[in-house]
């Protein structure tokens, strides 16, 4: 139920004067906007009061919408409750860790477990669902906004905390069993009953790291019941429309895969500048590339850019102004990765709020400027385009794992103070995109076999029944890596004490075992790689091979001439591991070495990214030149020029190009 849509504005007609409306629409459909995503702060406009509706002037927008050929997302409002809301229930809001309300006046003041808010939002989204579900402008929903934006982990009020006890007696059935998985005997912990276990406040000093897994999943699991909520009511009045949520990228607080199975597709909001606080020098084509795969990754399939950004960024302080170019290659890279239409944030800066630095394709002046330019350029070049590959993906060889049990474990204990859990496997996933080899990111249950090459870094909370599933894929032929920290606990977060590291099954599959380890606090490591010397960084795993032969070897500390990284025969296939952090240029030569990333490499400079999208007959490429120079490429053989106009090979400062090839199987 993914319709063919390409592009689409954020709009909030509520911030302007009625009397602007038709011409807003109207250069909406000039430029070849399809649809307009609206709705999702707007409650104390659509209920002013408790239990009237004004749904009114939305009827007006809609059929000003259709009046112009343009469709509609809606969202469910319930990330802005209103101040009479709040007002009669201020317990509504938020709980901190440290017991403080966060009170009304931003956004997202509210608890997901509160059972008085649930009754006011399914009253509300019946309502809403009901007036607006058939209208036959309405083609899909959002419920609420980036659900686990400010919600992460926020909330520890009375509603959560029992929230939490009622969970945790649905998972350990009895107090005995809850002990045992958290490891109460440590620091005399034990609980009596479960109505003793409080939601994990600030403590005077450490915390138990299976409580605080099980709180990170109990927050994720309330969140997409929070969004099953919604959804259930959305789905009974308003059939055969689609509901999709806008996600964060690798935002590491709701479980995409879950949310995605309630979702007939994925969306996103890409802001390659970043958050207007962060380093503004940092643009990391590597790290949008990434995320994008990764939403791809939530169902295989294509998706959609609910948020691209359109110029400058901004709440209290501003990010810097996209260089010309910028916004349509960024747009260019959502789509090169899968997205099957854009719909850009905002339409025009607004006037008032918070936001009125994040500005809109109109500037506050609704003078249409160069952001307005460039896009309407690019939709009128790529439309075309869009249509063709609607729906298709890339058929990557190489899948990287992404788990967010292993996530929330390394947040909770990172081990070394550096080391995340993403950035690690951006180490492999930058070494792949220097190289253009296509990736997706998968799930640690997906089917391997789909993969030449599988990368697991981090597999550091460990079943019997995941080690035996990466054993098999090996054995039948699969080349696999595996990293530092793999196998140290179970999946309760105790650590594992049956075997030497990384395990009984996986020390067989890897022919090694890891006695001992070096966190790296104060030093990087000298690796040894063939008598070329390279930097590892942050850890460093003291290896004894049974089978495995050295790949690479310390050179530095009192382990120099141990393995650091290996490889091992097993079955039909091969398994590395790596006992280290790698640098960029350790990275690209351990992945040179694979074979399946040797075969897919395409070579092209610095800052030049090609990817593709599949259909039956053809491939499109995708080449993406995010650097402030002139950049040249060979173009091969069988690729065709898509657009007429461009001067192939040749790629000015910001831009792209795209070309298609036969497939050839
Ligand atoms: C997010 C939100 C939007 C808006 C933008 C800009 O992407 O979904 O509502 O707040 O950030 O801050
Ligand atoms: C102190 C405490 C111990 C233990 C160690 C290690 O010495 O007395 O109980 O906590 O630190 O943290």
């Amino acid at each position: 139920m993914q319709p063919n849509i390409q592009f689409g504005v954020d709009y909030y007609p509520e911030h302007w004067p009625q009397s602007r409306w038709e011409t807003d629409f109207a250069m909406m459909q000039d430029m070849g906007i399809d649809v307009v995503r609206l709705g999702e702060f707007s409650w104390f406009k659509l209920e002013p009061a408790d239990g009237q509706f004004d749904f009114g002037w939305l009827d007006d927008v809609l059929a000003l919408a259709a009046k112009h050929d343009i469709h509609a997302v809606l969202g469910t409002p319930t990330a802005a409750p209103p101040a009479w809301l709040i007002a009669q229930h201020p317990d509504i809001q938020p709980v901190d860790r440290e017991g403080r309300t966060r009170y009304f006046g931003g956004r997202h003041h509210d608890c997901q477990s509160n059972p008085i808010y649930r009754d006011y939002i399914a009253r509300f989204v019946r309502t809403y669902a009901q007036h607006f579900g058939k209208n036959p402008t309405v083609i899909g929903w959002q419920v609420d906004n980036e659900l686990g934006n400010s919600h992460g982990g926020l909330c520890y009020c009375k509603y959560c905390q029992r929230h939490f006890q009622k969970w945790l007696r649905e998972k350990y059935q009895t107090i005995e069993n809850l002990n045992d998985n958290w490891g109460t005997a440590f620091w005399s912990q034990g609980y009596q009953d479960f109505s003793q276990i409080q939601a994990p406040k600030i403590t005077v000093t450490g915390e138990n790291p299976s409580e605080m897994l099980d709180w990170k999943e109990c927050h994720s699991d309330l969140i997409n019941e929070f969004h099953a909520y919604q959804a259930k009511i959305i789905r009974q009045y308003s059939p055969d429309r689609f509901i999709t949520h806008n996600m964060m990228g690798f935002s590491p607080v709701v479980s995409y895969y879950d949310l995605g199975r309630q979702l007939d597709f994925a969306s996103h909001d890409q802001y390659p500048s970043g958050h207007f606080l962060a380093d503004q020098n940092s643009f990391r084509g590597d790290r949008c590339a990434a995320e994008l795969d990764f939403i791809r990754g939530v169902k295989q399939q294509s998706f959609w850019i609910m948020e691209q950004q359109t110029t400058i960024t901004g709440w209290e302080v501003m990010g810097r102004l996209p260089k010309p170019g910028q916004i349509p290659l960024w747009s260019m890279q959502s789509v090169a990765h899968g997205a099957d239409a854009i719909v850009y944030f905002r339409w025009r800066s607004s006037a008032l709020g918070t936001e009125q630095y994040w500005h809109g394709i109109l500037p506050h002046s609704g003078i249409p400027g160069r952001a307005y330019r460039e896009i309407r350029h690019f939709m009128r070049q790529t439309k075309p385009l869009l249509k063709e590959i609607n729906g298709t993906v890339p058929r990557a060889k190489v899948g990287i794992v992404f788990s967010y049990p292993q996530d929330y474990a390394i947040d909770i204990q990172p081990q070394h103070p550096d080391m995340t859990y993403v950035d690690t496997l951006m180490t492999y996933y930058k070494a792949l995109y220097r190289r253009n080899v296509a990736v997706d990111f998968i799930q640690d249950t997906a089917d391997f076999s789909q993969y030449e090459l599988v990368i697991a870094p981090l597999q550091y909370l460990m079943t019997p029944a995941l080690a035996d599933r990466y054993a098999a894929y090996v054995q039948a032929g699969g080349q696999l890596v595996l990293t530092m920290r793999t196998g140290v606990k179970e999946a309760n977060n105790l650590c594992m004490t049956d075997a030497a590291l990384p395990g009984k099954t996986l020390g067989q599959v890897l022919g090694l075992t890891v006695p001992e380890y070096d966190c790296l606090r104060d030093v990087d490591v000298v690796i040894d790689w063939a008598g070329q010397q390279y930097t590892g960084t942050h850890w460093a795993d003291l290896i004894e091979p049974t089978t495995a032969e050295p790949l690479a070897t310390y050179g530095s500390e009192f382990y120099t001439g141990t393995p650091a990284i290996t490889k091992n025969q097993y079955g039909q296939g091969t398994a590395y591991y790596v006992g280290t952090e790698l640098t960029d240029a350790l990275a690209d030569r351990l992945v040179a070495g694979l074979p399946t990333v040797a075969a897919e490499t395409i070579a092209t400079p610095a800052e030049v990214e090609i990817v593709h999208r599949d259909t039956a007959a053809k491939r499109y490429y995708f080449v993406l030149n995010h650097t402030g120079e002139q950049q040249n490429i060979t173009i091969p053989a069988g690729w065709q020029a898509y657009f007429s106009d461009q001067d192939s090979g040749h790629l000015a400062p910001y831009s792209y190009q795209v070309f298609t090839e036969e497939q050839t199987n």
